[in-house]
C-alpha cells in the first residue's frame, strides 16, 4: 500500500534535538531547539502556572468539549495581552482571538483559512524564517516566497530591501513577519521601522501575519507587543499568531492563540465563523487544561504579577548569556566582530557559522545548534558558555 511513499529527510530542528538526547558525552550542550533551559540546565515548571495548577485542581470541575474557538476567559485575556486592555480595536468588537494548538495551531488555521478566502494570494516569508513556515504554508497549498531579511555583513536588517520588495507586491499578499525576537535570527525591527513598514502595508493593500511566539524574550511583554499594537492603531487587516510555550514554559501543553484584527465588527463576525469552521475541520477544538491555565495566569492578579516577574528574569538571563558568550569570544578571538550578540534580540542568534562549522561543534566539542548557524542562546549557563566560546574560537580559527 505505502511502498511508494517518500522516505521523510527529519525535521532540521528535531532532528537536531534527536542526536543530541542519543549522544553519550556529558558535557553536551544543546543550543538547538528554542526551549528556554534555566541555570542549572533544567526546564522550568514557572511558580505562576504551579499555582495556577493548584487552583485549577481546588477548584475540580468536569472536562467537557470546549467551543471551536476554544474558552471564552482565555481567549479575552489574550485579545487584551496583545493589544493592551484599553485599545479601541477590542472595545470596538473588531477583534477575533481563538484559543490554538500552540502558535503552530494558529498558524496552520490562520493558513487553511487564507487559502480558502484569498485563493490567489502567496505569502511572503523572510529570508530566512523559521524552517516550518514554508512546511505549514505549502501544505494549505498557498505558495511561498521570500523577502530579503538578514544582512550576513552585518548580521543586521535589510530593511531598504525589505521594503522595497514588498513595494512591488500584488494586493492581498500576505506578509509574514516576526513580532519580536525574530527565529531564526534574533534581528528585529526598531520601532521606528516598523512604523515605516506600515504605509507600504496599507498602500499595497497587504496583508500582514505576525508571529509573535517569543513575547516577553525581547525587551518586556508589552515592548515586544509593539507591532500588534501598531498595526492595529493604523487600522490594517491583520493576523496574529502568539504562543505561550515560551513565555509560560508550557511546551507540551500546546497553548496559543489566532487573533484576527478587523475594520469593523461586522467582518469580525464573519472571520469568527470561519476560523471555527476551519478548527472544526482540522482537530474540531482546542484543550481544556491549556486555557485554564493561561485565562488563570493571565486573569488573576497575583498570578499576573508572578508571571511578569518570571518572564523578567528568563528574559534577562538570556540577555546575561549573550554578553558573557560576546565577552568570552571577544576575549579568545580579539579584533573579531562579535557585537551580534548584544544586538540581536531573543532566545536565537544567527552566527554565520557554516554547516562544516556547526558539524565540528558537534563531532569535536559536543556543542549542538541548528545547521543554519542558528543558536538557542538561552541554553547557555555560566556553567557552559566558556566551553562553548573555546569550541566555537577553535572552529572558527581553522
Ligand atoms: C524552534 O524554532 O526551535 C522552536 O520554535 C521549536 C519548533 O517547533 O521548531
Amino acid at each position: 500500500m505505502f511502498e511508494h511513499i517518500q522516505p521523510y529527510a527529519g525535521d532540521p530542528i528535531f532532528a537536531v534535538v534527536n542526536a543530541f538526547m542519543a549522544d553519550a558525552r556529558p558535557q553536551k550542550v544543546n543550543l538547538s531547539i528554542g526551549i528556554y533551559f534555566d541555570e542549572e540546565g533544567r526546564l522550568p515548571v514557572l511558580p505562576s502556572v504551579q499555582e495556577a495548577e493548584k487552583r485549577i485542581l481546588a477548584a475540580g470541575g468536569a472536562k467537557p468539549y470546549l467551543p471551536m474557538e476554544g474558552d471564552a476567559a482565555c481567549r479575552a485575556e489574550v485579545g487584551q495581552l496583545l493589544l493592551g486592555a484599553a485599545h479601541p480595536a477590542l472595545a470596538d468588537g473588531r477583534t477575533v482571538t481563538i484559543q490554538t494548538v500552540g502558535s503552530s495551531g494558529g498558524l496552520k488555521v490562520g493558513a487553511d483559512f487564507l487559502k480558502t478566502w484569498l485563493p490567489d494570494s502567496a505569502v511572503w516569508v523572510s529570508d530566512p524564517t523559521w524552517d516550518n513556515h514554508r512546511s505549514m504554508f505549502e501544505g494549505s497549498g498557498i505558495t511561498v516566497n521570500r523577502y530579503p531579511y538578514y544582512d550576513a555583513a552585518t548580521g543586521g536588517l535589510r530593511f531598504d530591501d525589505m521594503l522595497a520588495t514588498l513595494r512591488t507586491l500584488p494586493a492581498r499578499s500576505i506578509v509574514l513577519l516576526h513580532a519580536c525576537c525574530h527565529n531564526p535570527t534574533g534581528v528585529d525591527l526598531t520601532p521606528a521601522q516598523w512604523q515605516a513598514l506600515i504605509p507600504v502595508l496599507k498602500e499595497r493593500e497587504l496583508l500582514p501575519y505576525l508571529d509573535l511566539a517569543y513575547q516577553g524574550f525581547g525587551d518586556g511583554i508589552d515592548e515586544d507587543a509593539y507591532a500588534v499594537r501598531a498595526l492595529a492603531d493604523a487600522g490594517i487587516t491583520f493576523f496574529c499568531a502568539n504562543s505561550f510555550s515560551k513565555s509560560m514554559s508550557l511546551y507540551g501543553e500546546r497553548c496559543g492563540a489566532l487573533t484576527v484584527v478587523c475594520t469593523s465588527a461586522a467582518e469580525a463576525g464573519l472571520v469568527r465563523g470561519q476560523l471555527a469552521y476551519t478548527v472544526r475541520r482540522l482537530y474540531s477544538s482546542p484543550g481544556i487544561h491549556a486555557a485554564k491555565l493561561v485565562a488563570r495566569v493571565l486573569g488573576e492578579a497575583d498570578l499576573r504579577a508572578m508571571w511578569t516577574a518570571e518572564v523578567a528574569e528568563m528574559r534577562e538571563r538570556i540577555a546575561a548569556m549573550r554578553r558573557a558568550l560576546h565577552d568570552a569570544l571577544v576575549a579568545r578571538l580579539p579584533g573579531r566582530d562579535f557585537s551580534y550578540f548584544l544586538t540581536q534580540r531573543g532566545m536565537f542568534s544567527y552566527t554565520g557559522l557554516s554547516a562544516a562549522q556547526v558539524a565540528r561543534l558537534r563531532d569535536e566539542h559536543a556543542v549542538y545548534l541548528i545547521a543554519s548557524g542558528r543558536m538557542c542562546i538561552a541554553g547557555l549557563s555560566q556553567a557552559n558558555v566558556g566551553r562553548v566560546a573555546e569550541a566555537m574560537a577553535s572552529v572558527l580559527a581553522d
